[in-house]
């Protein structure tokens, strides 16, 4: 199948593309780059044996984007592309509202010209807000607190109109959980700009000694061991269940928003333990005060990505851990992607 991939250059999309070219796919990259490098086409014709298609283009480029569809014969679309942090989207929310919204709406109006129908939108677990039952499955509440977690909802409601409006549509809303680790080369994994906002690469840097401590926010919540608990994903597994979304909608119209976790919490003390066994390096922390807006605890029931998709997460911690080691350690002679 040809499917396009925008923000297909990221941290998740580049990982989705190895999946899905490996399951025989033929994969179109579009992506301004704004917050990857061109380098990783290379990473990913030495990981897949095939040389991607790349697109330079936003997603705001509607004209741009409707050729691209038209001239690659697409068929599905998987919608990564955006901007997706929670603290900077307080900041400059017009920003996340052009990227994340206006962006979504190019793109749909792009598809509609040219007649592709399917689409995977990347939605965040960051829909439901304060978890108020656990594990969360897909009829909690939603409960945005931020403007990003506001662009990703605005986005879904807007698919379920539009699939409500035509039944020709095909689309699934995929709520990512935690995701961590990187492909088991160690060529491409996740390279935030600048001091990393997230637990997993925070850990990776402190680990190699280029950050001298993690600030572990909050010992006090009522979790086992008074740390934050979520549910972290190995981006290989998230990346298999596009596949199965992708499988999916060939066979099913209509609107669907599917969780992606695996259902089980580990504490940051936890992946600090994990990280320090992978790693082989020790990585020291300090307690910190909490970090406003963050949760106790927060893990996805599974089950209907498992009943729907046929897909399960199988990775374990060390292997989430083994792998984000893998990508940081090696990136001083094959520098970032
Ligand atoms: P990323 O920043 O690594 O990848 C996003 C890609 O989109 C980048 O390559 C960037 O250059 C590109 N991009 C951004 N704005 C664009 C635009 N206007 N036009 C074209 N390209 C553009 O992020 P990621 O972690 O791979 O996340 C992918 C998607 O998954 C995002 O929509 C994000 O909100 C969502 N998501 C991520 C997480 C997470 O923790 N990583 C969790 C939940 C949801
Ligand atoms: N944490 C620390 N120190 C750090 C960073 C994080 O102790 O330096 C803790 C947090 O307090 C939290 C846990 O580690 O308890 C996980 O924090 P992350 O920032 O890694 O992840 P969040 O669950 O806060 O949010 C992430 C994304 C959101 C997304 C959400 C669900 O940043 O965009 O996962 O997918 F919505």
């Amino acid at each position: 199948m040809n499917l396009l991939l925008t923000g297909g250059m990221g941290y998740i999309g580049s990982h989705t593309a190895v999946a899905l070219t490996l399951a025989g796919h033929r994969v179109v990259l579009y992506d301004n780059l704004s917050n990857s490098a061109q380098v990783m086409a290379e990473r990913l014709e030495r990981i897949t044996g095939v040389s991607p298609l790349f697109v330079s283009g936003d997603v705001r480029d509607t004209d741009r984007l409707c050729h691209t569809l038209r001239h690659h014969a697409i068929e599905t679309v998987i919608h990564f592309a955006g901007l997706k942090v929670v603290g900077e989207s307080l900041e400059i929310p017009l920003d996340y509202y052009a990227n994340n919204v206006q962006g979504s709406i190019s793109l749909l109006q792009a598809m509609h010209v040219a007649g592709t129908r399917a689409l995977v939108f990347s939605s965040s677990a960051n829909v439901y807000g304060e978890p108020r039952y656990l594990p969360v499955d897909e009829c909690h509440p939603t409960g945005v607190t931020n403007p990003y977690g506001r662009t990703k909802l605005h986005v879904e409601e807007i698919l379920h109109d539009l699939a409500r409006s035509d039944p020709a549509w095909r689309i699934v809303c995929l709520r990512y959980f935690n995701p961590v680790g990187a492909h088991e080369s160690g060529l491409i994994g996740e390279h935030p700009q600048g001091l990393p906002n997230n637990l997993m690469p925070y850990i990776a840097r402190v680990a190699t000694g280029e950050l001298a401590e993690l600030q572990v926010f909050g010992n006090d919540y009522p979790t086992p061991d008074g740390t934050g608990v979520r549910d972290f994903i190995h981006v290989m597994d998230l990346a298999e269940g596009h596949a199965c979304a992708v499988a999916y909608l060939n066979a099913h119209p209509g609107w669907q928003v599917i969780n992606l976790g695996t259902g089980q919490g580990y504490s940051v003390l936890e992946m600090i333990r994990a990280f320090e066994v992978a790693s082989g390096r020790p990585v020291p922390y300090r307690i910190a005060p909490r970090r406003p807006g963050d949760s106790a605890s927060c893990y996805a029931n599974p089950e209907k990505a498992h009943r729907l998709l046929n897909w399960t997460a199988r990775r374990t911690l060390a292997q989430m851990c083994a792998t984000t080691w893998a990508f940081q350690s090696g990136m001083g002679t094959e520098g970032p992607a």
